[in-house]
C-alpha cells in the first residue's frame, strides 16, 4: 500500500522500474564509471552534497527518497518541481534492491552532468593549479580536491585517464569541493604541458628523481603562477611528463618510506607553495 505522498511524488514498487534506471546498481563501480558519463549524469548522495551541487548551479534529473524523509525537505521537492525533475519514493527494501545499498542518507539525486569549461577559462587568473595524471582511485581524487579548496589552489586539471571527480565516492570524499574548485579535463596529455606553459604557468612535476629540486628550496621563491603535476598511485608520473616539465620537485622522505600517497603529497605541496 503506497503511503500518503505530497503532490508530485511517484511511488516506486519495482526495483527494476525503468523510470528509476539512473539508480540501478550504484555499488558496481566498473559499470557506473562508464554509464554515468555516457548518459550525461552523476549522482549526488546526501542532502548536504545535493545542496552544494544545486548551489553550484547544477540541475536535477530526479530525486530518490524513502518515505521517512519525504516531509523533511519541502524546499528540495519544490526545486525538483521547478526543474521538472521527478521525485521517486520507494520503501527502504526497494531502494536498497535498486541501488545496492541502504539509503541511510535520506536522499540521493541523479544530476545532469555539467559541460566542462574550457581550459583557458578555468586557468584565467589562476596562480596555483594542480594536474592529476591518471590517478585511478576516486578517494584520492576527492581528497586532492578537498586539500586544493582548503589550501589556496585555484584550479584542478585531470588527464583523460584520471578517475572522474563527479563519481559518487570522489564527491563524498571531497566534501562537495568538486563543486567549488574550478576544474576540467586537459586533453591531450602530456602534450598539455606545452599548453600550460603557453598560458604562462611554470610546470612542476612532483616526482622522486634524484636530481629533483627539494620542496623546501622551491618554497623560498615559488614562481608566480605554478602548475603542480602529480602522478598515478602505482607508477608515478610518466617519463614524458617529467621530461617536459620546467622543473621536478621532491618532498624529502625519511623513516625508510620512499613516497607519500598522492593525496598526502598534494596537501604537503599545496601548503608549502601556497600564495602568500
Ligand atoms: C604513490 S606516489 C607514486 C610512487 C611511484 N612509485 C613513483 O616513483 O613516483 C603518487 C604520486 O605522488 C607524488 N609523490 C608522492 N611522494 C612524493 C615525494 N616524496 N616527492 C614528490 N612527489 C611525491 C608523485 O607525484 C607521485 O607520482
Amino acid at each position: 500500500m503506497p503511503p500518503d505522498l505530497p503532490d508530485g511524488c511517484t511511488w516506486v514498487e519495482d526495483p527494476r522500474d525503468e523510470r528509476v534506471r539512473d539508480y540501478f546498481s550504484l555499488t558496481d563501480v566498473a559499470l557506473r564509471r562508464l554509464l554515468e558519463p555516457e548518459r550525461g549524469l552523476y549522482m549526488a548522495e546526501s542532502e548536504k552534497v545535493l545542496r552544494r551541487a544545486l548551489g553550484a548551479g547544477h540541475r536535477l534529473r530526479s530525486l530518490l527518497m524513502t518515505p521517512r524523509w519525504v516531509q523533511e525537505w519541502p524546499d528540495l521537492l519544490r526545486t525538483a518541481q521547478e526543474q521538472g525533475a521527478p521525485v521517486f519514493v520507494a520503501a527502504p527494501g526497494v531502494a536498497e534492491a535498486l541501488t545496492g545499498f541502504h539509503l541511510h542518507r535520506g536522499v540521493i539525486a541523479a544530476m545532469h552532468r555539467p559541460v566542462l569549461p574550457r581550459l583557458e577559462r578555468v586557468l584565467e587568473g589562476a596562480r596555483r593549479v594542480v594536474v592529476l595524471e591518471d590517478v585511478v582511485d576516486h578517494t584520492n581524487v576527492g581528497a586532492v580536491f578537498r586539500s586544493a579548496a582548503a589550501l589556496g589552489v585555484d584550479a584542478v586539471l585531470v588527464t583523460p585517464r584520471c578517475a572522474d571527480p563527479l563519481y559518487r565516492r570522489s564527491v563524498r570524499v571531497s566534501m562537495g569541493t568538486v563543486f567549488q574548485v574550478p576544474w576540467t579535463r586537459i586533453d591531450p596529455w602530456p602534450d598539455g604541458v606545452e599548453v600550460l606553459r603557453g598560458l604562462g604557468l611554470t610546470v612542476a612535476a612532483l616526482a622522486l628523481s634524484e636530481d629533483a629540486v627539494c620542496l623546501d628550496q622551491l618554497e623560498q621563491h615559488p614562481p608566480e603562477r605554478l602548475a603542480l603535476v602529480l602522478g598515478t598511485e602505482g607508477d608515478g608520473l610518466s617519463a614524458r611528463t617529467v621530461g617536459s616539465a620546467d622543473l621536478v620537485v621532491r618532498i624529502p622522505m625519511g623513516g625508510g618510506v620512499d613516497s607519500l600517497n598522492v593525496a598526502a603529497a598534494s596537501a604537503v605541496a599545496f601548503w608549502a607553495l601556497r600564495p602568500r
